[in-house]
């Protein structure tokens, strides 16, 4: 993987941390793993974004920088109110 970033805290309870692989010339993801202490509802849209990111031969890193939470709850079909800021940690 060369790519890699680390979001929020374990002494908060909330961490992710989430690997990509770019290919150089293409600059499409073509692998993205991630860890998080997060909730259900983290792991669901986590998932639901990395599908994003890998399917079709792979989004442009140029493409996936600019996608939002909304974006992945659109894929997701949408959570609870209360349950939103759960999607921003794969964002
Ligand atoms: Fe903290 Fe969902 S990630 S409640």
């Amino acid at each position: 993987f060369n790519g890699t970033g680390r979001v929020g805290s374990p002494a908060c309870g909330d961490e992710m941390v989430m690997w990509v692989q770019i290919d150089p010339k293409t600059e499409r993801i073509i692998d993205c793993r991630w860890r998080t202490f997060g909730c259900g509802s983290a792991i669901a849209s986590t998932s639901v974004l990395t599908e994003m990111l890998i399917e079709k031969g792979g989004m442009e890193i140029n493409d996936a920088i600019k996608l939002r939470p909304q974006d992945i709850l659109a894929h997701l079909g949408g959570l609870p109110d209360r349950k939103v800021h759960c999607s921003v940690l794969g964002d």
